[in-house]
């Protein structure tokens, strides 16, 4: 025979056959496109440091997801920026909140997205902590029936889906429960099951104006070091019956992905955070690399770590660039 035998080259030779050979294959349908609404109408403000994503009043919002459903991707993440923010974080759980009345004009609009809305308090406290503090800590307990109040109240206003990113303990449980207890027992729960305390959220709190006013996250969200911790913590969140869940960030953490694959048969989810985002929009900015192609490198690469779907800020332009190269 002659030398070499095998010549893995062979299937690299045209597209046709690379296209055949493929083994992840990017889809639109496994995309949630996180949105940030604020009050008023008409508001369109660009977030300085994530170009192309905007904080955006509910009638905008509205007009938006209208792109979205266009664009094929099936669902969108609904974060709020209150009016007013307070200790309690108590608009998180108003019937009138900003987040439940997106809710329902996305709703009136008739359209076929899946809404998915983020429950947390930090965007709702003026201390901005995920939770309720007291003595300068943020108590556990207190704080998950305050998240069962938001949750329930997200699906009163017509939410298909509850996703909890605080990373109290029990709070999937005391949330599955409220849903019960109210007749919501076909809302589904996405949880934020590993989230680690990352310095790639920063573009977020300015998107989100949720910033800690003192102190850190480290306390509640996990440790960047820690994998087996993850597998502990998803484990915990199925059992108090999450039905989906998810790792976050994501590129740096796609061992974890990986490993919460393996070991779980639950859908996996992977959030492409603000700053993973923000540095792809800069380098390419200044023309350090190719946006287009770095950023469907990127969304494969979490896709073959293991993840069935992906939320991330690229959504929109991801879908356009998939549909260009069909
Ligand atoms: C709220 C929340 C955060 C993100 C999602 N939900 C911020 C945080 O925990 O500080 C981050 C999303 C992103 O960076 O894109 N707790």
């Amino acid at each position: 025979m002659t030398f070499p035998a095998m010549r893995p080259r062979r299937l690299r030779r045209s597209e046709g056959i690379r296209a055949l050979v493929r083994e992840t294959r990017l889809s639109v349908s496994s995309f949630i496109y996180p949105m940030f609404v604020c009050p008023g109408t008409g508001v369109r403000n660009e977030v300085a440091s994530m170009p192309g994503i905007f904080q955006q009043s509910a009638d905008q919002v509205v007009e938006d997801c209208r792109e979205v459903e266009a664009l094929g991707i099936p669902a969108v993440l609904l974060f709020g920026i209150p009016e007013k923010k307070d200790e309690r974080g108590s608009e998180s759980y108003s019937a009138t909140g900003i987040v439940q009345r997106a809710i329902e004009a996305i709703r009136k609009a008739k359209l076929k997205l899946v809404i998915a809305t983020d429950v947390c308090l930090c965007e709702y406290t003026s201390h901005g902590h995920c939770g309720i503090v007291e003595n300068g800590e943020v108590q556990n307990d207190a704080t998950v029936e305050v998240l069962a109040a938001e949750a329930l109240s997200h699906a009163r206003a017509g939410a298909d889906v509850v996703a909890p990113s605080d990373m109290m303990d029990g709070r999937v449980g005391a949330i599955r429960q409220t849903l019960d207890l109210h007749g919501f027992e076909q809302t589904a729960i996405l949880s934020y099951a590993a989230k680690y305390c990352s310095g790639f959220y920063g573009p977020f709190r300015e998107a989100a104006q949720s910033a800690p006013q003192f102190g850190d996250r480290r306390g509640y969200q996990m440790d960047p070091a820690n994998a087996r911790e993850a597998l502990r913590e998803v484990a915990l969140d199925i059992a108090e019956g999450a039905d989906m869940v998810m790792v976050k960030p994501a590129m740096a953490y796609l061992d974890v992905v990986s490993a919460v694959r393996e070991r779980f048969d639950v859908p996996v989810g992977a959030y492409n955070v603000s700053g993973e985002y923000a540095m792809v929009k800069a380098a390419a900015r200044n023309g350090w690399i190719d946006e287009h192609r770095v950023t469907l490198e990127i969304l494969t690469g979490v896709a073959r770590a293991g993840a069935d779907f992906i939320l991330t800020y690229h959504a929109k332009d991801a879908a356009r660039w998939l549909k260009g190269a069909q």
